[in-house]
């Protein structure tokens, strides 16, 4: 059987897709949780799986950025300077998405307890590693993450001006359709 060079490897597109859902979520839900009152039945719930779901797209993406290491995926179409501003953006992301994952680990165990993740297993934790630690990590999380989501909001209306104007198949690669 001939391989696929012109779509995303499935895999990759199913890990793009999840992600993609993944971290919208994540930012709608982290913006929401941080008003909860002590008395919503909210209060506890959501940043545990805030933080859950948190540790376990940390993990996908460290699949995802060693998968594309090893299987490497198909060129990007555009001008010379879209190419070169489309594999920054990406870069970009994967460098938010770390930072993202590092501050959120150091707000939650700057108190010395581990993370939780549901009830399947728990993340150690290493302590205050530095004064103020939540706060810090905090302001750094809030802008990583909206930074990230602009970025991301960016790189979609990309996809869609190649798809709708200049009709190329960028899209397509990532919905596995292109011929
Ligand atoms: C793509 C992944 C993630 C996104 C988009 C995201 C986004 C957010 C946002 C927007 C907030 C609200 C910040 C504010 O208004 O001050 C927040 C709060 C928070 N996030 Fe995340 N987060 C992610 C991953 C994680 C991870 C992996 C952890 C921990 C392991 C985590 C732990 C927390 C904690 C503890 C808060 C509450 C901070 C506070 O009380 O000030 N987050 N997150
Ligand atoms: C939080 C949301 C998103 C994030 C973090 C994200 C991140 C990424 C990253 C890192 C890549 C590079 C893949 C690689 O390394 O091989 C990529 C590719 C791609 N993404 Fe997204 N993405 C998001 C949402 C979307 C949405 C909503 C669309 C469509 C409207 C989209 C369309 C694409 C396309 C078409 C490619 C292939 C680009 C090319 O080959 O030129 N993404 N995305």
């Amino acid at each position: 059987m001939q391989r696929d060079t012109r779509n995303y490897h499935p895999v990759s597109r199913l890990v793009h897709w999840i992600s993609a859902f993944t971290i919208i979520g994540m930012f709608a839900v982290g913006w929401w949780m941080v008003d909860l009152s002590y008395y919503s039945e909210w209060y506890r719930t959501a940043p545990h799986w805030h933080k859950s779901v948190g540790i376990l797209l940390a993990l996908l993406t460290l699949f995802r950025v060693i998968w594309k290491k090893v299987k490497g995926s198909p060129e990007i179409e555009g001008k010379p300077l879209e190419v070169k501003a489309a594999k920054a953006a990406h870069h970009m992301m994967y460098l938010l998405l770390a930072v993202v994952f590092v501050s959120g680990y150091l707000i939650s165990t700057a108190d010395g307890r581990g993370i939780e993740v549901f009830t399947w297993f728990t993340v150690p934790g290493l302590g205050e590693l530095f004064a103020n630690q939540p706060d810090l990590a905090g302001t750094v999380h809030y802008y990583a993450a909206l930074v990230l989501i602009v970025l991301a909001g960016v790189h979609a209306l990309a996809a869609l001006k190649h798809h709708f104007i200049d009709k190329d198949d960028t899209l397509r690669k990532m919905l596995g359709v292109s011929k």
